[in-house]
């Protein structure tokens, strides 16, 4: 035990256990800055998608995030997150967002900005330079999508290297036909047909020295930026990154990028 840890340890001994609370508390503060991207600074979430933490139970909160680490309780965002937290670091957090004053149920916070900034470009000239190298159905989204890398995602993939700097994943995503029963039809080579031309929305993620340097590392993809853009190519804004972020966050041994063995088998064949 440290010096404060004893000077703690007496503290509460004496009943003052308030003092040690206050101490977990500020801790709390400072590791909670990822939490922020979908709980909001003080506890009070950024949209519908996200629960409130401000004014929880310190141990209701403290047995979720373990429950989150140990995966007994199932969530891909938040098993990602608690997976990297300390059991101190579950003990500061619950603390915090225990501290905070609870908002009326309509409150919302505003997205971090740092995090949400996407710097990725939409890529005007990916039909002609870029390669399609697999198509995913999803039955239950009724959509179908197409994926694409660019040149230097390609070279690298094929040298068996993680993708460097300059690399980009592009993916149109379709809706698709669907028959009088409203189910989704199924062409020729066993994917669901795409209802029309011109794809709904798209997504992206793109590597680039620095651009990871404003994102906390409890979220951080090294160098990748997400994004959205509509059917007609505009960025999406409302999108909040660190749901990207989070999600691919351990695959950080495949360059982050759930597609990358069918990006290599296609274009080793
Ligand atoms: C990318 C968005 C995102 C980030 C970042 C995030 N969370 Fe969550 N969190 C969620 C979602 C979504 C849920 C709801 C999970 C579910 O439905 O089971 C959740 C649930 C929780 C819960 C359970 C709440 C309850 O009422 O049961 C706790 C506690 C929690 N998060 C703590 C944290 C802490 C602490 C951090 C930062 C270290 C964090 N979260 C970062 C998205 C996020
Ligand atoms: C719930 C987890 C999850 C979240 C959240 C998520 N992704 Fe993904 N992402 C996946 C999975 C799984 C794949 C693999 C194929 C697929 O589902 O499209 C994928 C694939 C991708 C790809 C193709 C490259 C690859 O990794 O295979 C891009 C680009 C992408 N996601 C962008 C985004 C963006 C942008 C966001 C945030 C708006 C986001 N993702 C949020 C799970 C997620």
């Amino acid at each position: 035990m440290n010096q404060f840890g004893i000077l703690m340890a007496a503290v509460s001994a004496l009943g003052f256990v308030s003092y040690a609370n206050a101490a977990d508390v500020a801790m709390g503060k400072q590791k909670s800055e990822a939490c922020a991207a979908c709980h909001g600074a003080n506890g009070i979430s950024v949209s519908e998608k996200y629960p409130n933490l401000a004014g929880q139970k310190e141990t209701y909160l403290g047995k979720q995030l373990h429950a989150f680490k140990a995966k007994t309780r199932e969530n891909t965002l938040m098993n990602a997150i608690a997976e990297q937290l300390s059991d101190e670091d579950i003990g500061d957090l619950a603390a915090f967002f225990s501290s905070q004053p609870g908002g009326d149920g309509k409150a919302k916070s505003t997205l971090v900005a740092a995090i949400n900034k996407s710097r990725v470009t939409f890529p005007k000239d990916y039909k002609s330079t870029y390669t399609k190298y697999t198509t995913i159905s999803f039955a239950k989204k009724k959509q179908v999508r197409h994926y694409y890398a660019n040149p230097i995602a390609v070279k690298a993939a094929k040298a068996g290297k993680p993708l460097p700097n300059g690399s980009k994943i592009f993916v149109e995503a379709f809706k698709v036909k669907l028959d009088e029963n409203k189910m989704p039809i199924e062409g020729a080579d066993g994917h669901l047909v795409a209802a029309g031309e011109n794809p709904a929305f798209f997504t992206a993620m793109e590597i680039q020295a620095g651009w990871g340097d404003d994102i906390p590392d409890l979220l951080r993809n090294g160098d990748w930026n997400y994004a959205v853009f509509s059917g007609t190519g505009e960025l999406k804004t409302a999108v909040n990154q660190a749901s990207c972020l989070a999600c691919h966050k351990p695959l950080a041994d495949i360059s982050y990028v759930f597609s990358l063995p069918s990006l290599t088998d296609a274009i080793t064949k």
